[in-house]
């Protein structure tokens, strides 16, 4: 298994595992984002493929945000996921050990996340890499038209 910072001709292998996992293929969004973290590593953005010869199997996406929150500069994980044939075989593992190397070099000492309170997968998942209830909570309200 390889990790590594995607590559354009990668983004199609991608999508269609969000698609696959999420039900709804979004195609701007994942051009946009490609945009936006392709190349930013030196600003603390990853956007990090493995893959299994030449194909994608996962991908892990975060950044280091400084002072969200009213927080010291931490490191965040927006998305993670991996195909599911290739499951449980220690590829999440790898994806979220190799954005973590990522945050160390940027130099903070902290990784968040947020999830859906149903996903037991992802929380299993979370929890099998020793991450915890941090001291944040989401709010949230519908805004009328
Ligand atoms: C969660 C996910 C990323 C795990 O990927 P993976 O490559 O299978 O994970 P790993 O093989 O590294 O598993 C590490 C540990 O996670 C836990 N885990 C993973 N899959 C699990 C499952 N199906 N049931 C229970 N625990 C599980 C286990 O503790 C496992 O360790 P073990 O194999 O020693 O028991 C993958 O299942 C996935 O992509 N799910 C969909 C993700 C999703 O909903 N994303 C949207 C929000 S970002």
């Amino acid at each position: 298994m390889t990790i590594r910072p995607v590559r354009r001709g990668e983004l199609k292998a991608v999508i269609e595992i969000d698609t696959l996992v999420t039900g709804i293929e979004k195609l701007s969004y994942w051009n946009s984002l490609y945009r936006r973290y392709a190349d930013a590593v030196a600003t603390g953005q990853h956007f990090l493929v493995a893959l299994s010869g030449k194909n994608v199997v996962g991908f892990v996406i975060g950044e280091v945000r400084d002072w969200e929150f009213g927080s010291p500069p931490c490191g965040w994980v927006f998305a993670i996921d991996v195909r599911p044939d290739f499951r449980l075989a220690g590829t999440a593992t790898q994806l979220l050990g190799a954005i973590c190397d990522g945050f160390r070099k940027a130099g903070v000492s902290k990784v968040r996340t947020m999830l859906s309170r149903d996903n037991s997968l992802i929380l299993s998942f979370f929890r099998s890499q020793g991450m915890m209830i941090g001291p944040f909570i989401p709010l949230e309200m519908d805004l009328e038209a």
